[in-house]
């Protein structure tokens, strides 16, 4: 036999989307006061003697009340911090399960008033996983992705295995422009950090690709119909949307709030974002011999996205532009393309989507195309043998993650 037939079935395909609504730092959201207030002043300048339940300091932080002429997101009650000149917080996030799972943070980002709403409105995630590995991130607050003037991003905070912690450090940034770094009012607000937990990357009968229908991302915000953005991330082990990286601006939107073709969770493709095309990218190594198709749902969200999309797919060498009209009302279609392989094996062939016009919902919000269920699947339909049976062979099932493997051993 030349072949190995490999028709390998799962006795369970769930587990996908496990998530975990407990709190893994203390105070996320900052609704624990000050453990010594004295004022009820809106701003209140956090010391040592008056410091933040749960959190560390260090500069110049306030603790913030929201008013009315200073509303927060629902999603984060009504107090934030605000991270002043030098201010940084940090809070130490300690995984206490008993296995190794992906952990992804969510936050709100908050400008001071609207002159602020731009890239004055910046902070610096740093972790500190441990003495030799750190990374960190700029989140600058930029006009018209969402309908208000805060914004909520994405970070990932790494792979935990059990009694592993990782030390998360938000710092103020100071804008380059010093005209605008001098004036005090643009420092920016941080609010509502939560934490989720995500289980390894899955393989599932007749799909190539792990997390292709985007279940896999942060923790939406129960009280936010903004959806999630998701920063440009070229390590697809660093980035917040599981095994994707992602180009431009991403928007992470929920069933809730949106029209998602399939499941809880799916991309808009935000267009117009000056620095690169929105979209997401992986690579793969695909079998030569074998004939592929892709398949995935193209559609709009439903937030009044009116016009023409156009989406640029690219799979190895093949380049297809996929077309609808919006009319915005939350329509959407299957799309295919159907190839084979010209990279060598041992080559990785790209799979790249993103969008290529700029489309603006009726409340001048950037938007685009929503994509969702992507599947790859690879079939060698050749004879083998001399009784002459015709096979399909998939591809797709044969790596199985450890968060898998375990359940099945446990099953
Ligand atoms: C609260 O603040 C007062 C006045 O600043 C100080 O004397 C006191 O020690 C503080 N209490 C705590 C628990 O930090
Ligand atoms: C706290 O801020 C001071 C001065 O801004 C700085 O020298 C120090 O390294 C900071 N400490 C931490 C733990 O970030
Ligand atoms: C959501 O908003 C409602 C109404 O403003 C509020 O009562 C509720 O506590 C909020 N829930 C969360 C999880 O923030
Ligand atoms: C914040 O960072 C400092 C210095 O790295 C550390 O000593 C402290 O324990 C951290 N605070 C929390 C709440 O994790
Ligand atoms: C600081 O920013 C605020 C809000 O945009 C603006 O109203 C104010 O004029 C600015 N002040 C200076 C000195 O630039
Ligand atoms: C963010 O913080 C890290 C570590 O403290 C630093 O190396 C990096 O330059 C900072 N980035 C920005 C944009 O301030
Ligand atoms: C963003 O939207 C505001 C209000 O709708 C508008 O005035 C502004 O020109 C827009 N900015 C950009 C960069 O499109
Ligand atoms: C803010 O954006 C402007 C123009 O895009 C850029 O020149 C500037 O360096 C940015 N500032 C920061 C702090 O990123
Ligand atoms: C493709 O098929 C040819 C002929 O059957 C075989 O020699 C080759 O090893 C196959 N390549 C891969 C990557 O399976
Ligand atoms: C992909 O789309 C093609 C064409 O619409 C269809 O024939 C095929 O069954 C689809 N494959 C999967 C796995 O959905
Ligand atoms: C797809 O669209 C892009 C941008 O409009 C264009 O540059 C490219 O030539 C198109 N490719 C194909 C195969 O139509
Ligand atoms: C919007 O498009 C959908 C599907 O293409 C169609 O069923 C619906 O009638 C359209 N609505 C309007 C207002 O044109």
């Amino acid at each position: 036999m030349e072949h190995v037939i490999q028709p390998l079935i799962l006795f369970f395909t769930c587990m996908m989307t496990i998530s975990y609504a407990e709190d893994f730092l203390q105070n996320p959201d900052f609704e624990i006061p000050p453990s010594n207030i004295t004022t009820n002043s809106q701003y209140i300048l956090l010391t040592k003697a008056n410091s933040i339940p749960g959190w560390s300091f260090n500069g110049t932080v306030s603790y913030v009340t929201s008013g009315a002429n200073l509303l927060f997101p629902r999603s984060g009650g009504a107090h934030a911090l605000q991270l002043g000149e030098n201010g940084a917080i940090n809070q130490t996030l300690r995984a206490n399960t008993d296995e190794t799972y992906n952990y992804v943070v969510s936050f709100n980002l908050i400008p001071q008033s609207e002159g602020c709403a731009n890239n004055r409105t910046t902070v610096n995630v740093t972790l500190c996983e441990n003495p030799f590995r750190y990374r960190s991130m700029a989140f600058s607050l930029r006009r018209n992705l969402t309908a208000n003037l805060w914004e909520s991003h994405a970070f990932f905070l790494g792979r935990l295995g059990v009694d592993e912690s990782v030390d998360i450090r938000i710092a103020s940034v100071k804008a380059k422009n010093s005209k605008d770094g001098n004036n005090v009012t643009c420092w920016p607000m941080v609010d509502a950090f939560n934490v989720k937990m995500n289980p390894l990357p899955g393989w599932y009968s007749g799909n190539a690709l792990a997390n292709g229908d985007f279940e896999v991302g942060p923790g939406f915000f129960k009280n936010s119909s903004e959806g999630i953005l998701l920063d440009e991330e070229e390590d697809i082990f660093e980035s917040p949307l599981q095994e994707w990286a992602i180009s431009g601006t991403v928007k992470y939107i929920d069933s809730k709030h949106y029209k998602v073709p399939q499941g809880e969770a799916a991309i808009e493709l935000l267009s117009g974002d000056s620095r690169s095309d929105p979209g997401v990218r992986i690579d793969l190594n695909l079998n030569t011999n074998y004939t592929y198709t892709l398949n995935f749902t193209m559609g709009d969200a439903n937030n009044s996205c009116v016009g023409d999309f156009t989406v640029y797919v690219q799979v190895g060498n093949n380049i297809h532009n996929f077309t609808m009209r919006s009319n915005g009302t939350g329509s959407a279609s299957e799309r295919s393309i159907t190839f084979k392989s010209e990279f060598p094996s041992l080559i990785k062939t790209p799979i790249i989507l993103y969008s290529v016009r700029e489309s603006r919902t009726s409340y001048g919000v950037l938007c685009g195309p929503v994509i969702d269920n992507m599947i790859l699947e690879g079939s060698d339909e050749r004879k083998i043998g001399s009784y002459g049976w015709r096979i399909k062979i998939h591809d797709g099932v044969s790596i199985f993650s450890m968060f898998t493997a375990l359940v099945m051993l446990m099953v």
